[in-house]
């Protein structure tokens, strides 16, 4: 494999590595904040950040390359609302779609078609993925300062499977 793609592909584990620490960091504050069902569900999300990374990490070593892990920058620990969290996860996952979008570009320009096609089962779950943000983004947008709206919301989000 190309070096760039090796490097872009390990750098890309880092990022998912630390949206795995994001949404484990969101889930803490919401335990914190008594919302059990947000915290389940970022806490679900956290470990699903993980088994993307650990595609790339399985890939990587399947076609004979060498995973370097970094270190993972520390994520924002505390939020005003939980709707500030919702927020940074829809941001955060908008720049991995990017990283997707840039990788997969990196794979056409470099013809490794084993990696384009690899890349793109990233590329239909970042669809998903911003999907289920901006959901619970629109819930808790219509639900405004209604503690009970809120209450139901997180009885509704604690039920993810994990
Ligand atoms: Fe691994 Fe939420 O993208």
């Amino acid at each position: 494999m190309n070096d760039k793609m090796v490097k872009a592909l390990n750098e890309q584990i880092n990022n998912e590595l630390y949206a795995s620490y994001l949404y484990l960091s969101m889930s803490a504050w919401f335990e914190t904040q008594n919302w059990p069902g947000f915290a389940k569900w970022m806490k679900v999300q956290s470990q699903e950040e993980y088994e993307h990374a650990m595609k790339i990490y399985d890939f990587l070593i399947d076609r004979g390359q060498t995973v370097v892990l970094a270190a993972i920058a520390a994520p924002k620990a505390e939020w005003k609302k939980p709707i500030d969290a919702f927020k940074d996860a829809m941001a955060h996952e908008k720049k991995v779609t990017g990283n997707f979008q840039d990788l997969t570009d990196l794979a056409i320009k470099l013809k490794d078609h084993a990696t384009q096609i690899f890349l793109s089962w990233f590329v239909t779950e970042q669809v998903e993925e911003e999907k289920n943000a901006d959901e619970v983004i629109q819930a808790l947008v219509k639900i405004g300062d209604s503690t009970g709206a809120l209450f139901m919301l997180d009885r509704q989000l604690g039920k993810r499977e994990d």
